[in-house]
């Protein structure tokens, strides 16, 4: 199998980017970094790319007539610099049909909530008006249906009395998301993971529902 070429697209701090370059660097996900962009020039986590010897690539919409003719360029900066594998980490902007098809199964996403509960926005806030009892964040797989693409992993913990929005994001981004967004990423570049017609594969067979917190190889704990 050729080496995978990882591009991670981002909108802010890059704390998940940061994650993903580090184990990279050290070899836990076998990919090497094809490049990061940023639909926003003032994006934090591309100093973090910059950091790591990573093309960074700015695409700011606003540069462009449309949604498709952003993406074409989106999809011509991945190509320019190899990308096998997509990585979409904080990158808050809708994708459109025809860059989603250009991707197919080879596109993720991490989302900080337990989906198929709250796709979209303010997901810590919405977790706090429903009273859930458990909060987490999941990585799929990306299809037309924001958010909705078939789940690969998953990770939970309880919500507290005194949790408020910001306790809760931090948990979700500290014990959950740095930890299931390189470990999916790993099994994807190895080949362990792959999408299909009807869902996601496993190491070879359906996976009937998420991997969680304790599918996680030891060095991703
Ligand atoms: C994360 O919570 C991610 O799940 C969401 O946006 C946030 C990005 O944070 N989609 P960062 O840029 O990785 O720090």
């Amino acid at each position: 199998m050729t080496t995978p070429r990882l591009a991670v697209l981002i909108s802010g701090r890059g704390r998940n980017l940061q994650a993903i370059l580090d184990a990279v660097a050290d070899g836990r996900i076998r990919a090497a970094m094809a490049c990061v962009v940023s639909n926003r020039a003032e994006a934090a986590g591309l100093e973090r790319a910059r950091r790591a010897g990573v093309p960074a690539a700015v695409v700011c919409p606003a540069d462009f007539p449309d949604r498709d003719r952003f993406e074409q360029e989106l999809t011509r900066v991945l190509e320019s610099h190899g990308t096998t594998l997509v990585a979409l980490a904080g990158f808050m902007r809708v994708l459109g049909p025809a860059f989603i098809a250009r991707w197919r199964h080879r596109m993720v996403n991490i989302h900080p909530s337990l989906l198929p509960r709250h796709r979209g926005l303010h997901t810590h806030r919405r977790v706090l008006e429903a009273g859930d009892a458990e909060h987490g964040a999941s990585v799929h797989f990306v299809t037309e249906e924001l958010d909705g693409g078939p789940v690969v992993i998953q990770g939970r913990f309880s919500v507290q009395p005194d949790d408020d929005e910001h306790s809760l994001a931090q948990r979700a981004m500290n014990d959950i998301e740095l930890k299931i967004y390189p470990q999916a990423l790993a099994w994807l570049a190895r080949g362990d993971l792959r999408a299909t017609a009807d869902g996601v594969e496993f190491k070879g067979r359906a996976l009937a529902a998420p991997l969680t917190l304790g599918d996680l190889e030891p060095e991703f704990r």
